[in-house]
Parts: C-alpha cells; structure tokens; sequence
C-alpha cells in the first residue's frame, strides 16, 4: 500500500467556494439521519418552544440515554466543561446556542463581550469553541440590541445545520476513499480509529466516522477498530455505541493494541478526528493519535484527519510549539467507571491509594505523519501550500501575505 506523497493535492475536485458545500433548496441535507432505537436524533436541538435547548448528556452513555435541558449561557458553559457535549464541532455549536441564549437576558454590547468572553474559556484546545463564538460575536455587533437575542437564536441554528451538511460532505470525500480501498483489496475495508469522532461529536453524521456510515450505507464491506481511548474511554463507550447503533460491525481494542494490528496487515487505513489542525497541517486530537499515526507511517497504512474547515486555525503553524493542551481532573485516570452487575453505573479506583496521575488529553501529529486530510472541500494533503485552496473561507482566516510571513 503506497503513502501519499504529501506535497501533492491528493484529491484535485476540491470543491471551491464559501463553505463548499451544497445546500439543497428541499433542505433534504437536513434531514436527520442518525437514529437511536430507530429515532433519528441530532446532539443538540431547540426545544418546540425556542427557549432553551436540548442535550444528549454524553456523560452517562453507553449504559444511560439521558438528555438535558440547557436554559442560559451558564448551563451551555457548563456542559461543555463537563464533557455532557465534547468533540470539537459539537463544542463549537453548543457555544454559539450559549451565546443565543445569554441574548435572551442581556443583549447589550458589555453583555455579549462579557458572555463571550466566559465562553472562550470552557475548554481550551477544541480551536471550533473559538471559531463558533466570534462568529456569533461578528455577526451580532453591528445589530441593533433589540434584534439581538431573535437574530442570535436563528444563527446558532444556522451554524448548527451547517455543521451537519459539511460533515455529510466530508463523508461523500472520505467514502470515496473508502470505495478506492476496497477495488484495490476486494474484501472488507478494516479501519482504525481513536476516541470520538462520530455523529456524538458534532451534530450529525461525525467527521471521521461520517466517511464510514457514507461507504457502509452504499453496500461497502466496512470493519472498524474502536481504540478505546483511556482516561475518558470515548472510543469504547461512544464509538462503539453510536456504530453499533447504525449496525456498523466494529471491535473495541485496548489503546496499546494498533501497532500489533498493523504490523500484521490487519488495518487497511487510519481515521480520526481533530481538535485544531495548524496552518501547516499539524494536527491537534485526542491524547495517542501521534503515537498511531507513527505506527501507521513506520507500517505504510494511510493515516487520515477527517475534518471541517474550522478546525483549521491559520494563525498558527507550529502545532507542538503552539496548541494549548488541555490538563484533566488526576481522577480521570485514577478512577474508571462502569456497568456492575446490579445494574448500577459505579466509579472505581484503579491506582493504589495516593498515586499521583496526570492527564493530559491531547497531543500533536506532525503533518509529516499525516497522508491526507478529508475535508467538506475534498481531501488535501497535510501542508501549508496544499492547504491554500481551503483558506479563503471565513474570517479570521489568513490571507496569502499573511500564511507567507508565516513560513
Ligand atoms: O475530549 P473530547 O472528547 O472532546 O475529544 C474529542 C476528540 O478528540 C475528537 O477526536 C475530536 O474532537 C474530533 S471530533 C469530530
């Protein structure tokens, strides 16, 4: 199996324009299309009566399908804080809702600043909770206060329904690799993935599993390795859960068990997804994705970030240098929690008494580990001047000058 050469624009269709993504007049794209026991659900949605929004609460899964009410700012910042909504879209999405929400209340210009700022700080390496805030911040300002909290609501809704189609578009791309992988190997398609970056992790469809429910939902023989993803466990309780919720065939994997995998030819492509990608194709993700992309490299398995363009943070180049890394609760890894027999969801201990833990939840892939990345424009490969054609989105990205200083 051959690497890509990483300075070549891998997939030469990507696809120009604002968002570049279509967006069908019979909102068709809208439709919800991941279902829970046959109901289809979205992460987040308005309640009926437009004054709050709702939640699944993504701690109590896989044993408990809970959702919750968000009523105020407080509540969004606190979910996110919290882990009830994580992965970086969803992140970025359940901001723009908090933001609508303080409108409600407060809708001047100290309140949206102050709100704003609150905001900014729930999590600090999901690079989407900054993109979602400023976007609302930009688009509110030069409105007149009494049009705000209105105006607010139907943006967070907007962003929300954006999100959806550009991971549907993401998928159409990473499927067609898929369907690639498949003619060449005439048999199931097995891939690897790390931690959560399914349809739980943005609104609908997922990043680096949306190309996976494209390609098993077109008839492709598909069989995913679900890294469980310690301290937080999000491969094996909610990779494993939503895939086998869509009867996606999957097998949950101790995290240490990938290079063994692919030294025996049992992974035929890596996907994950990201928290922020750098203007040079560093890609920030889930603590244990460096360590499988170098496994992937030293083996010749393709290695693919699956991800939607504002993800991308073209302020910045140097991903190791530059990327705040987020530090957990010691607890975390200290202590792990699970389904006993009585049917109780309890936590237990794990370490001796008074061992010390750290926790530190993500870390940097070097571009040059990266084979491509599968965006809603196409797939590119993982470098500044590849990445180019992306760059012309959206403010505050960067422009030619800029991304040359850069250098
Ligand atoms: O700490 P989390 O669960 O928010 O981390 C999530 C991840 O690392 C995902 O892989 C990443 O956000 C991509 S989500 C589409």
């Amino acid at each position: 199996m051959t690497v890509q050469h990483r300075d070549s624009l891998i997939n030469s269709k990507v696809s120009q324009g604002r968002v570049g993504v279509r967006y069908p007049r019979d909102n068709s794209i809208y439709q919800q299309t991941m279902k829970i026991n046959g109901t289809p659900y979205r992460t987040i949605w308005p309640t009926a009566d437009n004054t709050a929004v709702e939640i699944i609460d993504q701690t109590r899964l896989p044993h408990v399908f809970a959702t919750l009410r968000l009523e105020s700012m407080r509540d969004a910042e606190r979910a996110i804080k919290d882990m009830q909504v994580r992965g970086a879209p969803l992140i970025g999405v359940t901001a723009a809702y908090g933001v609508a929400l303080s409108m409600r209340h407060h809708a001047s210009d100290a309140a949206l600043k102050a709100t704003c700022d609150k905001l900014l700080l729930a999590r600090p390496t999901a690079v989407n909770l900054r993109w979602g805030i400023e976007r609302m911040r930009a688009f509110l300002v030069p409105l007149p206060e009494k049009e705000r909290a209105d105006a607010a609501w139907r943006e967070a809704a907007r962003i929300a329904d954006e999100d959806m189609a550009i991971c549907s578009s993401i998928g159409e791309h990473g499927s067609e690799l898929i369907r690639v992988m498949h003619e060449k190997k005439k048999d199931t398609v097995n891939i690897l993935t790390h931690c959560n970056a399914g349809w739980l992790a943005t609104v609908d469809w997922g990043t680096a599993l949306a190309p996976i429910y494209k390609a098993f939902d077109a008839g492709l023989p598909v069989h995913v390795w679900v890294d469980e993803t310690r301290p937080r466990n999000q491969g094996a309780s909610l990779t494993a859960w939503e895939l086998g919720q869509h009867g996606v065939p999957h097998t949950v994997i101790a995290d240490n068990t990938g290079g063994h995998l692919m030294q025996h030819g049992m992974v035929d492509m890596v996907i994950v997804g990201t928290d922020r990608v750098t203007a040079g194709g560093d890609v920030c993700n889930k603590i244990g994705t460096y360590l499988k992309a170098l496994v992937a490299f030293d083996n010749r398995v393709p290695f693919y970030v699956a991800l939607p363009t504002p993800t991308i943070d073209w302020t910045i180049r140097d991903g190791v240098k530059e990327i705040p890394i987020e530090e957990r609760a010691a607890e975390e890894v200290t202590h792990i929690s699970g389904l006993c027999d009585d049917g109780q969801v309890r936590s237990v201990q794990l370490t001796p008494k008074g061992a010390r833990a750290a926790n530190y939840g993500f870390d940097v892939t070097p571009a040059r580990l990266v084979t491509g990345l599968i965006t809603e424009r196409g797939v590119v490969a993982a470098n500044a001047e590849a990445m180019r054609v992306l760059s012309d989105i959206a403010p505050p990205y960067i422009d030619d000058d800029q991304l040359e200083r850069s250098r």
